[in-house]
């Protein structure tokens, strides 16, 4: 066994991996398109008004509403449900602050339930969490890996709570021969960048239901339902209206997304199987019957010091993070650790009529945080070839060997 790169060995990759490159001539012509007809404004448009037709349709259900951001997404599917100031949300401690933020600014109270082995909230903690003040889930599908929705789904039931699902990192993610996002009442996408199918930034809300439709597309026009006759606001909404520019690029995405999703699914299953005898490491999890879509690829560094592993991978010439966002979110939020959210005040954490108080400090999900310390990231994308996940798969055996023998 050669030695490791960190002590002076030779690299198992000395080349750059591929970038990933979403764009084609299909969404220059789309937002060529969308220029040419002098509106790229999305509610007098074509091509918003089609993504959420073809969102919708993708997805089997009547509703799709089309948005600004992943993190609009979230807040529109809030907003439609109206939930009383101080009622509580419960979530993922691993996630982005887009699913988080939504939440404190429509007065409710982020409650945090532990993950599993799954990286995704545990069936068991959420239920442990429940009180009185609960009012919704919101499941995070992380990494594109879906949450145990069985048991989930039948907490909400018994209990009343809308189960709202983060697909954010998940389109066409599976669980069960069923897609994320239409299991619950809403699911949530970000067309984010680095997203499975993209438009720089974007978001879609999705439902069955057609009286949280109507609010969703009013929430997300400023209450406003531009109907002929005298102008007015019906409800409290904000301006996430996506244009005709994003508009025409996600239509286009839409046409590669099941391509896309394949062909991660297929590259990350091969690297879990490859590194599955490498001592020490966990490949990244998937829950009993689900279809895995990676956005990223997270794996368990248990035998061995997960920073040096990851500086290790990264000098064998394999790019990775270390703990995906480093602490679980309620730490790494400044206005949740420090409890300041809106000018001195920490409205509503604290509940908005004499509710209790919740910490956000270290202890509050001690899976969560003792997961994130051993978890190591690897970019997955669908313009890598076989041989990529190759060499990143020998970069892993032979750095979990040598790191195994050096003690
Ligand atoms: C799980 C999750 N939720 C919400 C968001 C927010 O999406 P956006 O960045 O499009 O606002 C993201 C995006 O990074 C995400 O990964």
């Amino acid at each position: 066994m050669p030695a490791l790169a960190l002590d002076g060995g030779p690299q198992v990759r000395t080349r750059p991996f591929p970038p990933r490159r979403p764009f084609g001539e299909r969404e220059v012509e789309l937002a060529a398109q969308a220029l040419r007809s002098q509106n790229l404004f999305g509610p007098g448009g074509t091509m918003v008004p089609e993504l959420e037709r073809r969102f919708a349709a993708l997805y089997g259900l009547p509703h799709a509403v089309a948005s600004t951001s992943g993190t609009a997404a979230i807040h529109v599917a809030l907003g439609a449900l109206n939930p009383e100031p101080g009622d509580e949300i419960i979530t993922a401690p691993i996630t982005d602050a887009g699913t988080i933020a939504p939440i404190i600014f429509q007065n409710c109270v982020p409650v945090f339930a532990d993950i599993d082995d799954t990286y995704n909230i545990s069936p068991r903690d959420v239920e442990a969490r429940l009180t009185p003040r609960t009012r919704a889930i919101i499941a995070v599908h992380l990494f594109g890996n879906p949450c145990d929705m069985d048991a989930l789904a039948a907490i909400a039931r018994s209990r009343g709570l809308t189960l709202i699902e983060d697909c954010c990192q998940a389109h066409l993610t599976e669980y069960k021969g069923r897609l994320c996002g239409t299991i619950g009442d809403i699911g949530c996408f970000s067309l984010q960048q680095s997203k499975h199918m993209t438009c720089g930034d974007g978001g879609l809300t999705i439902t069955r239901d057609p009286a949280l439709a109507e609010r969703m597309a009013l929430f997300r026009d400023k209450g406003w339902p531009r109907k002929p006759g005298a102008r007015g606001y019906v409800l409290l909404g904000l301006n996430y209206r996506m244009t005709e520019l994003q508009g025409a690029v996600a239509l286009a995405q839409i046409e590669k997304v099941a391509d896309v999703v394949r062909r991660r699914n297929e590259l990350g299953d091969r690297l879990s199987a490859l590194v599955r005898e490498a001592p020490g490491v966990l490949p990244s999890p998937v829950t009993p019957g689900g279809r895995h879509t990676y956005w990223s690829y997270g794996l368990r560094v248990v035998g061995h010091d997960p920073v040096r592993f990851a500086a290790a991978l990264r000098a064998e010439g394999v790019p990775c993070g270390q703990g995906y966002i480093g602490k679980p979110i309620y730490l790494c939020m400044e206005p949740l650790a420090s409890r300041r959210t809106f000018g001195a005040s920490s409205h509503p954490l604290d509940g908005c009529h004499g509710g209790r108080r919740l910490d956000y400090a270290e202890g509050l999900c001690p899976r969560t945080e003792a997961i994130l310390r051993e978890m190591v990231t690897l970019a997955i994308h669908e313009h890598l070839a076989d041989d990529d996940i190759a060499d990143m798969a020998a970069a892993i055996s032979k750095v979990a060997a040598g790191l195994g023998t050096r003690a």
